[in-house]
């Protein structure tokens, strides 16, 4: 290989993983004042996956994981690079990453997580991008995974309606074909309370505190925020690449509300069937949608060697991010 020659890092394998019991917008009908119709008309949702008492999202991180290792057609001696993004972690240390690297018998290796909600795999694909382009790793393993239900306030028909439990997970290797050919991540923490979990490990409750340990969102603020930046980011990401709307073959949006994955669609003058839309089948599952969403469009033959993705999402924080992969 010529010294000059550029090294890309390369998806070849994709996984995902949905626990078992589904909670369905009929079930959720018996437990808050909502209805099917209204669930489906505002936010494109009809189930959503909700984790086992005993299972954690470490458990359903190493489902997804196995998974890609499996279709990328690589061992645990092979991974020299694990990053998680979660906002769910089943400890407040060790880090998902770790608790994963021992799950599937890896070691040594750097092991961490990123807490950017909803980001969370795409802020991830970005590192593991830069450590592969840059030679430091070979085979990196990223993942989202999230149990949400642990942290949703089963009575607050704002926010319960829209989250869910799952886990999709990617494979990276060094290759000289391209790969992935741009991210593009953002923050801006002035919005932090529009979106957030009020309790932590540093800040305790306080005897004042009305709220409980739940998800808190003013979802109308968000929505209007999350169309408008998911609008920059790609536009940002077509011209960072010299990119028409038209070449991109494939839309693999945050799966967080069918309204705003079509208002950037509609941006993008992109068909709807060029769009991933898996939001129906889990709900809002943060880090783990956008994966969840490219591993199920790829088992099921939409998406195609060598064709044009562009991955993007939006949360808490706010954080936001984008990746352009010819796959
Ligand atoms: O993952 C990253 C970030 N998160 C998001 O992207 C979420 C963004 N936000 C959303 O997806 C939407 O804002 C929601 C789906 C959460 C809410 O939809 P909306 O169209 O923005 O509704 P709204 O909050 O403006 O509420 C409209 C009405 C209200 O009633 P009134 O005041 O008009 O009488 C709500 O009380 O809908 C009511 N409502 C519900 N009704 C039935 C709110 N939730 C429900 C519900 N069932 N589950």
């Amino acid at each position: 290989m010529n010294v000059n020659d550029r090294i890309y890092a390369r998806i070849t394998g994709t996984g995902s993983y949905l626990p078992e019991r589904v909670l369905s917008n009929a079930d959720l009908e018996k437990m808050v004042d909502t209805s099917d119709e209204w669930i489906r008309s505002r936010t494109g949702i009809e189930r959503r996956h909700i984790a086992a008492d005993d299972q954690t999202t470490t458990d359903l991180a190493e489902q997804a994981a196995r998974r890609a290792m499996e279709a990328a057609g690589v061992g645990p001696a092979d991974i020299d690079f694990i990053v998680v993004g979660t906002t769910t972690p089943d400890l407040v240390f060790p880090n998902v990453g770790c608790l994963l690297q021992q799950r599937l018998d890896i070691h040594g290796c750097p092991a961490f997580s990123v807490e950017t909600a909803c980001s969370g795999f795409i802020y991830g694909l970005s590192i593991a991008d830069r450590y592969v382009t840059s030679g430091a790793a070979r085979c990196a393993l990223v993942i989202g995974a999230e149990t949400l239900s642990r942290i949703v306030d089963w009575e607050d028909r704002g926010t319960c309606v829209i989250f869910g439990d799952g886990a999709g997970a990617a494979i990276l290797q060094a290759d000289q074909a391209p790969g992935i050919l741009s991210c593009h991540l953002g923050a801006d923490g002035r919005y932090w309370d529009l979106l957030y979990n009020p309790y932590g490990t540093s800040r305790q409750r306080r005897p004042d505190d009305t709220e409980g340990p739940f998800i808190q969102m003013k979802g109308n603020e968000v929505f209007k925020v999350a169309v408008k930046t998911l609008e920059n980011v790609v536009e940002e990401t077509l011209r960072a690449n010299d990119l028409d709307h038209h070449e991109i073959d494939w839309l693999v949006p945050h799966q967080a509300n069918i309204r705003i994955i079509q208002a950037t669609a509609r941006r993008l003058d992109m068909p709807m069937d060029k769009v991933v839309v898996t939001v129906q089948e889990h709900g809002n599952t943060s880090a783990a949608s956008v994966p969840l969403a490219l591993d199920q469009a790829v088992r099921d033959g939409r998406i195609q060697r060598g064709e044009l993705l562009l991955l993007e999402t939006f949360g808490g924080g706010f954080t936001w991010g984008s990746a352009l992969i010819r796959f």
